[in-house]
Formats: structure tokens, C-alpha cells, sequence
């Protein structure tokens, strides 16, 4: 009986799905409705290991109205859409594992608006992140988001995950260059929220509750950018340190006393890593950690006294080694290194934590989490990397070749668990930058209480009355 029921389902399910996927094809054309495997592989994941893609379609939209006229047709016959930028995510926010529309933004890369006098710009939500940063540089400006995958992911996805990276120290995270956002909500309305303006008190800003979002309240169709003067020639140093505490002092003498653009820690086997992956040697002496410092000198001075920090470090034996770039060349050299952790680890299919507790407090947390981890599996590598100067920690655990991916998950969970609970004792986050998506559900409540959770489900019952945006992703289960 329930096998018949299950089927009764099945087969309306099949019917409403054939029948949108019908006025799609008629709304976008064949050659806009990919319905064939290899697209399905290709649209339906992100970068996290572990899902199978099983979307019903792929929509390529080129401009807001047919992202509203998708909608419109997803609501009519209860098909969830997964909104789909460069699916860099390593959450599996941009997952499609149960039958649900893909509308995927890489037709949509226009440059609709340059306004000189605001120095921003604005653009399609699917311009790629690199684009945006050529973009700005070609006007003499500046847009400060970077990280590793800004190659393939967009700006639209960098709103929805409020991407950080590697100068969240000195320019925030994407939240703040976004001046306006368009989007269509589930109900299928275009919001233009905030629409470019510097000062706009109207009551409270819907632009940020789109930035963030993970696609539960709607898609991202258009950006304003702000970006800002091109900066001055920036310096880049890497230090081999004793430990975590010589990280941290490090970082407090730089941030007292220069303008820092970046400061990212690896630890021993993430560099080791690294450099026999690329066939590169370590330009510094092995230490247990090492910290990559970018900072932007104002004067001869300022040189003289990263020197001197390293020089005072050196004597009180916290610091090993240190190397100055001395060319754009070796700074790109430095900064491989660091920026080819995530993709040199990919291989082993680590379980990633992505966690962060005010800088202040990293110092004891740091001690506890070690302690946490230490009382650990043996068998597990461990391995630490991140953007220290913000806070943000990533913690990769290796999986090791004999074990299976759920045998590994069972293992890794109650680090991850341990993690979560030392986190909330510390008033940090479970995710400091990677976003919740279908990975992190169950460990959201350990940074947000159970009022904003039931709040957030409020909200997006508003915005997405039927549940069709993004279903299942960042909020946990009823
Ligand atoms: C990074 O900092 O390299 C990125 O957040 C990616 C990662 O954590 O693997
Ligand atoms: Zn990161």
C-alpha cells in the first residue's frame, strides 16, 4: 500500500515536473533547458565531496524578467529551484540531489551600469569574481574581495555566501561593497534593494538579508558594486614561527603598527603539502607554523619596522625565519602557497571546518581546540590553515585511503561536534566564511539561538511562502 502511495507521488511528481519543464523549454528554448547527464553532473554539485547530482533541468536565464518567469513557473507546479553561480561552495549550497530546477546564472555576465561619480558599477549577478576585479583595475579602482576560487565563482554567489577570503582584515567581506541588489524572491516579485545608495534610512535594509542568504529567499539577479581607489604597492613577508602564540603576537605588533591587507597562517604539513604538489621549496627555514603577512608600507619607515619585528622576534626565539619579497614575482610565489591549500588537499576529500572566534579570543581558544583535537584519533591527519588575522581557522581532517566516506564522517563528527560546542562556550561561529548549505544544518545552533533559527524560518516564509528557493539548504530540519 505505502509502495503504491509512493508511487501515486512519484507519478505527480514526474507529471508537474514534465509539464514545467514543458513551458520552460517554450520560455527559453531548447538550447537554455539542458536536460542531458553530463549537464546534470556538471550543474548539480558544488566543490563538497559526497553528493549525487540528480537536478530535473538546468534553466540558463539572461536577464531578471526570464529569472521572474522561471519562478513563476517553478511556484505554479511546487518545483524547487536551486539557484547555481560558479559552485565553488565547499557546503553544498548549490546542490541539486532531489529533483529540482537548476537556474544557473552563467549567462548572465553583463556590465549594465559604470557610475564614475559613485565609483561603482553594476553588474549581472553571474559575472564571474575575477571579471570584477579586471573590471574595476581597468578604471583605475579597486575591488578588494580575493580568495583562491575567484576564477570560477560569481558575484551572485559571493552575495549569497557573504564571501570572505584573504583581506577580510582590512575591507570586510563581500557585504561590504554591495550597494544595491536585484532579485527575484520565491513569491516571483523583483526586489531593487537599496538600488546603489550610499545613505538610505528608510527602515531596515533588505539588501542584507539577501546577503548571506544561501538562495532560501530567492535569486541574486544584479549587483551594485562599490569599489574603491586602487591601493598603493603592497608588501609581502613570510614568517616560519615556533607556535600559535608567536602567530598571535606577530599579528597584534603588525595590526598596532602597519596597515596589514592579510594575514594567513599555515601550519607545517599544509606547506609541506603544498610545495611538493607544485615542486616548489619552502622559501623559509621548517617551523611548526609559518604566517603570511601583506601589508602596504606608507613610508620607508614602515619597511624598517616589519624588519625590525622580525629581527625582535628572532631574538626572543618565537620566530625561526622570515622571507621579504623581493619582487611581484616572489610575492606571487608566496601567496601559491597558500592559495593552493584547499585544492592540494582535495584529493584526500577532508572534513572541513571553517570556524571563527574573535580575534581576541583566539589565544584560548586556540589552547582548548588543540587540547580538543589532541585527545583525538591518531589515525587522523589534521591539518591548519586560515586567515588568523580575521579570526577564521580552517581545520581540514585528512581521510585516510582505508576508510570509507561514511566510516569517515562517523569518525570526524565528534570532532566536529567537540568544535561546534567549544565554539558556542566562546560566542564564535560554526561557519566563519563557507556558509551553512546542506553540510552544517545540524551544527547551526550552535552559533545562532533557537529564537533567531525559528525568526530566519519566518522570514523566509515571507520572501518564499510555497519553500521552492534553495529547499533544504541552511535551515535545519522542523
Ligand atoms: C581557503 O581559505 O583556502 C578557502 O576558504 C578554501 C578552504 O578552506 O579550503
Ligand atoms: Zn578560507
Amino acid at each position: 500500500m505505502i509502495y503504491d502511495d509512493e508511487k501515486q507521488h512519484d507519478r505527480s511528481l514526474d507529471a508537474r515536473t514534465n509539464e514545467a519543464v514543458k513551458e520552460l523549454t517554450s520560455l527559453l528554448g531548447e538550447s537554455r533547458l539542458l536536460l542531458d547527464q553530463s549537464s546534470f553532473e556538471r550543474f548539480g554539485v558544488d566543490r563538497s565531496p559526497g553528493w549525487t547530482a540528480r537536478p530535473c533541468a538546468i534553466a540558463l536565464p539572461e536577464n531578471t524578467l526570464e529569472v521572474q518567469s522561471i519562478v513563476q513557473i517553478a511556484r505554479r507546479h511546487s518545483l524547487g529551484i536551486v539557484p547555481s553561480g560558479g559552485r565553488t561552495g565547499l557546503c553544498g549550497g548549490a546542490v541539486a540531489a532531489a529533483g529540482e530546477l537548476v537556474v544557473a546564472l552563467d549567462r548572465m555576465n553583463r556590465v549594465m551600469d559604470v557610475d564614475p561619480a559613485d565609483r561603482s558599477v553594476t553588474v549581472q549577478a553571474g559575472m564571474i569574481t575575477a571579471q570584477l576585479q579586471t573590471l574595476a583595475a581597468e578604471k583605475g579602482w579597486f575591488y578588494p574581495v580575493d580568495f583562491a576560487s575567484s576564477g570560477s565563482s560569481q558575484i551572485g554567489g559571493n552575495i549569497a555566501t557573504n564571501a570572505g577570503g584573504i583581506r577580510v582584515i582590512r575591507y570586510g567581506m563581500t557585504r561590504a561593497q554591495i550597494s544595491g541588489i536585484v532579485a527575484v524572491d520565491g513569491r516571483g516579485e523583483i526586489l531593487g534593494l537599496n538600488r546603489g545608495l550610499a545613505k538610505n534610512n528608510t527602515g531596515p535594509d533588505f539588501r542584507h538579508l539577501f546577503v548571506g542568504s544561501e538562495g532560501i529567499f530567492g535569486i541574486i539577479t544584479e549587483a551594485t558594486v562599490q569599489l574603491l581607489p586602487a591601493p598603493g604597492p603592497s608588501k609581502v613577508m613570510l614568517f616560519a614561527l615556533q607556535g600559535f602564540p608567536a602567530i598571535l603576537r606577530l599579528l597584534s605588533e603588525f595590526s598596532n603598527s602597519l596597515e596589514i591587507n592579510a594575514f594567513e597562517f599555515l601550519s607545517h604539513n599544509a606547506l609541506e603539502r603544498v610545495t611538493a604538489r607544485l615542486a616548489a621549496s619552502s622559501p623559509v627555514a621548517p617551523a611548526p607554523f609559518y604566517a603570511l603577512v601583506e601589508f602596504e608600507p606608507a613610508t620607508e619607515a614602515d619597511e624598517e619596522r616589519a624588519v625590525s619585528i622580525f629581527e625582535q622576534g628572532l631574538e626572543r626565539g618565537e620566530i625561526v625565519d622570515a622571507v621579504l619579497a623581493g619582487s611581484e614575482a616572489q610575492a606571487r610565489a608566496i601567496w601559491r602557497l597558500r592559495e593552493s591549500i584547499s585544492e592540494t588537499l582535495s584529493p584526500w576529500k577532508p572534513w572541513k571546518n571553517d570556524i571563527s572566534v574573535r580575534v581576541g579570543r583566539l589565544g584560548a581558544f586556540i589552547e582548548r581546540a588543540s587540547a580538543l583535537v589532541a585527545e583525538g584519533d591518531d589515525e587522523l591527519e589534521l591539518v591548519w590553515y586560515g586567515h588568523i588575522g580575521d579570526g577564521n581557522i580552517h581545520l581540514n581532517i585528512l581521510k585516510p585511503d582505508r576508510l570509507s566516506a561514511e566510516e569517515f564522517a562517523e569518525r570526524c563528527s565528534p570532532v566536529a561536534k567537540g568544535f561546534a560546542m567549544l565554539l558556542q562556550e566562546f560566542g564564535g561561529s560554526v561557519s566563519a566564511e563557507h556558509g551553512i548549505g546542506l553540510l552544517k544544518r545540524d551544527y547551526l545552533k550552535y552559533s545562532r539561538s533557537e529564537a533567531e533559527i525559528s525568526a530566519l524560518r519566518a522570514i523566509k516564509g515571507i520572501f518564499d511562502p510555497d519553500g521552492i528557493m534553495n529547499p533544504g539548504k541552511l535551515l535545519p530540519g522542523p
